[in-house]
């Protein structure tokens, strides 16, 4: 992490973007919402954004480090996103105008319809044997039956672990295998920019590793031959339940019962299942969505372009939106197919109006030029938000000016897999913003940069971002795995969630993001450990040691760079080199696979036998190494130097 020349850049972002009175006027939050007791502001979000089939009788619990919350209350997350909006005679309003990779390929899916595919496919999970408490995997594209089948599974109190469709076999059976899944739901073949990707075999190598595995649903949606393995594997349209919604009532689930995991990248090799539970997930997702994205649900068009697959999805395409009944587009493919002007046109095409992505992407249309945008009238847009990673400020006024036509507010959230919905964020229409600062904690959140030793570090000061209280959507955990959860959150500072990433505070209270502090890498917004791809590179045959390191990248944000040791001393090729990048692809997926390699004959190692990973880094980064006294044998750097900038170009 280059914080200094990050502190350094930030220090001179002056720029000033305050609320324009008109959207001031109109906005769902006002600065009094800031006022608002803590406690107060939760119950007021937990009753009117979430219906209750039974009240909860206390707000929250905190035992450091588990917390609890709207404890003895009864809901149901399906009835929350579908019945309820179709029972108060919004049946017929745009859940989701749902656009498919293929030119064409359009559904536009309203409340009443969600409703019916909702109870066909939790019909279709009970008769396959699924009850309250049985672990569902799923495993699809960004196909509507995506969201259909998470709502089906909360319909019934099933949790649910989705997992990206760009992850591999192993990824998958190692999440199946470590959450204990019964039955996994995926498709034929997902759409990606033109080609298909075979997520059905991909799934039959992962069950195949997942004894415990014993249904799978396939839903067709390219309908070319898969294998189907018969007793285990069934079509959905072969299967499909009843849509009567009578025939299938949702399951009144306490506030504290599991809704799902997401598995995220830690600091070591094995994945952390991130639990998330019922009501204060809901409640959090749907309080941050509408005041967050200012969502008028009866006239705003609402596209978060982020895969289902990764908690962004979970938290504002599928939970927090449909709780508030919102219309929002969902997109199936890539940016660029069959043109880099496609985003642009499906703006057009809805009359979007509230635009959430990522600075990776942002980046990637910089990159591409304003043209395509321009070819298209964006005028519907009145907001934008990103999330991810830091956003450069010039990232952030080309997106104000060229996407935005300078009209339309920016929100910088920060938050993670962890913690369920946004902490830190403008709130459009009452926060002044500044390029590259996600600005202030949401009300009742209390976020503070403290120093190594604990002591809040004053404004101007850089230091590591902490959480000082819980909020409804926190983790409850990591599944299976308590000691792992106190280490990695709350052994830093007694009883102060310990959020990994490096943060400033401003003279206005304001947080600029600094990313990591840790080993989990950022590579286009995903992350990724550093020590998950070591694994994976020392798991091929020929591979003694390696290490890997991150670079900054103009596009992703991070790149991946590997230096791997040859067993036998043996010299790397470009053709050993591209094996190992698809091994990784392999073994993780390939958003994992290393940007670059260098083949190295032995690693920077301290006396005690550690590799000096800071000292790859600065070779990653092509800057001057910095303390080398440490190190068992100080050639062995200079020459790693020397071959890095030999390899450099070789990267994809
Ligand atoms: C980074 C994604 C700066 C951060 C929702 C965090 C950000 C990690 C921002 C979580 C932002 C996310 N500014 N950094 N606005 N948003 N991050 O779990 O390092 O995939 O810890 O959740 O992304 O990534 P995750």
């Amino acid at each position: 992490m280059t914080t200094e020349q990050t502190i350094d850049t930030l220090f001179l972002e002056e720029r000033r973007y305050p609320p324009s009175a008109e959207f001031a006027a109109q906005a769902n939050a006002t600065s009094a919402i800031y006022e608002e007791d803590f406690e107060s502001f939760w119950a007021r979000n937990a009753s009117e954004r979430v219906s209750w089939f039974e009240p909860f009788s206390t707000l929250y619990e905190w035992e450091p480090p588990y917390t609890k919350w709207f404890l003895g209350g009864k809901l149901n997350v399906s009835y929350n996103c579908v019945d309820r909006h179709v029972e108060h005679g919004r049946g017929a309003k745009v859940a989701f105008h749902w656009e498919g990779e293929p030119d064409g390929d359009l559904r536009a899916i309203t409340y009443e319809d969600l409703q019916h595919e909702v109870v066909a496919f939790a019909n279709t999970l009970k008769e396959l044997g699924v009850e309250k408490g049985t672990p569902v995997a799923i495993y699809m594209g960004m196909v509507p039956e995506l969201p259909i089948a998470m709502l089906a599974c909360t319909r019934l109190g099933a949790p649910h672990t989705v997992v990206f469709g760009g992850f591999s076999a192993d990824s998958l059976s190692d999440r199946m295998n470590d959450m204990g899944c019964e039955v996994l739901v995926t498709q034929d073949e997902a759409w990606r920019r033109g080609t298909t990707v075979p997520l059905k075999r991909i799934a039959d190598d992962a069950m195949s590793d997942a004894p415990g595995v014993k249904t799978c649903i396939v839903v067709r949606r390219t309908g070319n031959d898969v294998p189907m393995a018969e007793g285990r594997d069934h079509w959905y349209h072969d299967v499909r339940g009843s849509d009567d919604p009578a025939s299938c009532p949702p399951e009144p689930m306490d506030a504290e019962d599991l809704l799902f995991l997401m598995y995220t990248s830690g600091t070591t090799a094995k994945p952390k299942g991130i639990a998330h539970t019922t009501g204060g997930y809901l409640v959090g997702a749907a309080a941050t969505h509408y005041y967050v994205f200012d969502l008028k649900p009866d006239a705003d068009v609402y596209w978060c372009a982020a895969d289902v697959g990764w908690i962004t999805g979970h938290s504002y395409i599928v939970y927090g939106p449909l709780c508030n009944g919102a219309t929002s587009v969902m997109y199936e493919g890539t940016p660029d197919y069959p043109d880099k002007d496609r985003w642009w046109s499906i703006i057009e095409r809805y009359g979007v109006t509230i635009l959430y992505t990522a600075p990776t992407a942002i980046r990637s249309h910089m990159k591409w030029g304003p043209e395509h945008a321009a070819k298209h009238d964006l005028t519907s847009l009145r907001l934008l938000g990103s999330v991810g990673e830091p956003i450069n400020p010039e990232a952030w006024v080309w997106y104000h000016e060229n996407i935005g036509g300078e009209r339309c507010p920016i929100v910088d959230t920060w938050w993670q897999t962890e913690t369920g919905m946004i902490l830190i964020t403008p709130l459009p229409g009452v926060t002044t913003t500044k390029p590259g600062s996600a600005t202030q904690p949401f009300p009742g959140v209390d976020a503070a940069v403290f120093s190594e030793s604990g002591d809040e570090v004053g404004p101007g000061g850089g230091g590591y971002l902490v959480l000082k209280r819980p909020w409804p959507a926190m983790l409850r955990g990591i599944f299976g795995d308590d000691a792992r959860y106190r280490e990695t959150y709350w052994s830093k500072y007694d009883g102060v969630y310990f959020a990994g990433d490096g943060a400033r505070v401003d003279e206005d209270g304001d947080f600029w993001l600094l990313g990591r502090v840790d080993d989990v890498m950022n590579v286009s917004g995903h992350r990724i450990s550093t020590i998950e791809v070591e694994s994976a590179l020392v798991d091929h045959p020929e591979v003694a040691e390696a290490a890997v390191a991150a670079r900054n990248d103009a596009t992703t944000g991070q790149a991946i760079v590997a230096f791997v040791t040859l067993k036998g001393g043996a010299d790397g090729s470009v053709a050993k080199l591209e094996e190992l990048r698809n091994h990784v692809a392999q073994k993780i997926g390939p958003i994992a696979k290393p940007a670059n390699i260098v083949f190295t004959p032995e690693l920077p190692k301290t006396r005690s036998g550690k590799i000096m990973r800071r000292l790859l880094r600065d070779v990653a980064e092509n800057r001057p190494l910095g303390d080398t006294t440490t190190l068992a044998d100080p050639t062995v750097v200079e020459e790693i130097r020397d071959r890095g900038q030999a390899e450099a170009g070789k990267e994809d």
